[in-house]
């Protein structure tokens, strides 16, 4: 099934009483922490999406705000027409593997298009008045978030679309004491592109377009149909178009309409659309503080900046609101749902035993095989998987920090059979593999940081939790578990009593 847009997700969510309107008063001034506090409690409850119609202590209060649309692996799962996240994450991963499935956007044109309703040109752009500024916890800025960013390679002109925040310079706390001009404050954006040394592909296009002194086109696209989210935040090889895999997701393609003051293409139905350039010369700004999915304030980023040309919006425009913190929150699984995809889609390809790939939202890829014990394929097989997991394909295996492979009996989206499997399967020194010259996630906070204020290499751990026949054993003790459909049978008599 195929979302026209975000809102069309939004009805279906709300048809089933997963989205609720919220008119009680709710005031988000500067670190009054209101938006925060909200989010862990519907990460707690698996609450549902909200419309926030009357969010106090922001600029633009017409502008509803858009908050947890994405919080449970069921809602993530509904971003694809399931509902089954292994049944998502299967769909996810077979496209991503089958080029053949992708369907090539389509052009159309811009009197069609709905996030062209209201055209800001470049001599009114006024940030301060004209973007939602919505500030929540202790971050230091407020930030755009829910957007995908459109960049074509300066030498090749192929596409790019990446999920990646930007940061509001307007009233922008400085996290050194210095400031922030008004041309920054009210005309620029920065964008969390990784350039110096370049960490995700707009960093490629970036760091080819300053050392061939050319400025880079950019636009922002925020709140598109949710598959194209999903392959926006998805390792696809460099130089693949996000927006054809898209359309493999959704099952027909995605309708583009050109930008007006840049050569790029945005989903015709998007909420919002910002053109701009990247100036070759423009200094980086320093940024922060920032709440990071690991769960830390990243206290100081350097990012480059971008002048806006011009934005364009829908008549009645909704705004997306979130914060990351402390796992679990709303898009972190959203998030999760491509780097799952994207492993599995490797490992599957290469390694049939392999059932599913789960990544919890702290970041420890849980690999459940098809077999154990005597029908793995040969010794020391869970090991063979651990190193496939390090050695897959895209951005995301390479920078796992810890791994465990089980067999089919263990649940892996449940962290104690997990830790069953872990406590019962496992010798730490014969089982485990500490690899002492991986790649770091750029967040984590326990790596050393290098000099752009990110860390590059770390050591990671994988533990091989299947058993161990036929490498130590011939025979191993039987689970003393009660069988689910008799649980739940005693359950249905009991219930007058339990309840
Ligand atoms: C909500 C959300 C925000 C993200 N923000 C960033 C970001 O600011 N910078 C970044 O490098 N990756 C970010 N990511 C991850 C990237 O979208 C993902 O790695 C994607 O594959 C990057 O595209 P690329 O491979 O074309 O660079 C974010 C993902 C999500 C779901």
């Amino acid at each position: 099934m195929a979302f026209k847009d975000m809102r069309e997700y939004l009805s279906l969510l709300e048809k089933e009483g997963q989205l609720k309107h919220v008119d009680t008063p709710i005031n988000c001034e500067y670190e009054i922490n209101e938006l925060q506090s909200l989010m862990r409690y519907l990460a707690e409850t698996n609450g549902p999406g909200l419309v926030l119609n009357n969010l106090e202590g922001y600029n633009t209060p017409d502008v509803p705000i858009l908050y947890n649309p994405f919080g449970t692996r069921e809602r993530t799962a509904m971003t694809l027409g399931e509902r089954d996240p292994l049944t998502a994450k299967l769909k996810h991963s077979a496209v991503l593997a089958d080029q053949a499935t992708w369907q090539e956007p389509v052009l159309i044109d811009a009197k069609g298009a709905p996030c062209k309703e209201v055209v800001i040109e470049e001599a009114d752009i006024a940030l301060d008045k004209q973007l939602p500024h919505v500030w929540i916890g202790k971050e230091g800025s407020s930030f755009v978030t829910g957007a995908v960013v459109v960049s074509k390679d300066p030498e090749t002109g192929v596409r790019n679309v990446g999920w990646y925040r930007l940061t509001q310079l307007w009233q922008c706390r400085h996290p050194t004491d210095g400031s922030y001009t008004d041309e920054q404050q009210t005309k620029q954006l920065s964008i969390f592109a990784f350039w110096n040394p370049p960490m995700n592909h707009i960093g490629l296009h970036l760091a080819k377009a300053k050392a061939m002194g050319k400025p880079l086109e950019v636009a922002v696209a925020k709140l598109c149909d949710p598959a194209v989210h999903l392959a926006a935040c998805t390792g696809t090889p460099f130089g693949a178009d996000e927006y054809a895999f898209a359309g493999g997701l959704r099952g027909s393609p995605v309708e583009l309409v050109k930008c007006d003051t840049v050569d790029l293409e945005v989903p015709a139905t998007a909420e919002w659309v910002i053109e701009g350039v990247f100036q070759p010369d423009a200094d980086d700004v320093t940024i922060g503080w920032h709440s990071n999915s690991v769960g830390y304030y990243d206290k100081l980023q350097i990012f480059p900046v971008f002048d806006v040309k011009r934005i364009t919006h829908r008549k009645d425009p909704l705004w997306y609101a979130t914060i990351e913190m402390m796992p679990p929150f709303d898009h972190n699984w959203l998030a999760l749902l491509p780097v799952e995809g994207e492993v599995l889609s490797d490992l599957q390809r290469k390694i049939p035993e392999v059932n599913d790939v789960v990544v919890t939202p702290n970041m420890t890829y849980i690999v459940q095989l098809k077999v154990d014990g005597a029908q793995k394929p040969h010794p020391e097989f869970g090991k063979f998987v651990l190193h496939a997991v390090w050695g897959a394909a895209g951005r995301w295996g390479r920078t796992a920090k810890f791994v465990v492979v089980v067999g089919p009996d263990i649940n892996p989206y449940d962290m104690t059979d997990v830790d069953f499997a872990i406590g019962s399967r496992v010798q730490p020194y014969e089982d485990s593999i500490i690899n002492q010259s991986g790649q770091a996630f750029v967040l984590d906070p326990s790596a050393v940081k290098g000099p752009q204020g990110f860390p590059m290499t770390g050591s990671q751990i994988g533990i091989d939790a299947t058993i161990k026949i036929p490498e130590r054993f011939s025979d191993y003790a039987p689970v003393s578990k009660a069988d689910p459909e008799k649980v739940a049978a005693i359950a249905e008599k009991l219930k007058g009593v339990l309840g």
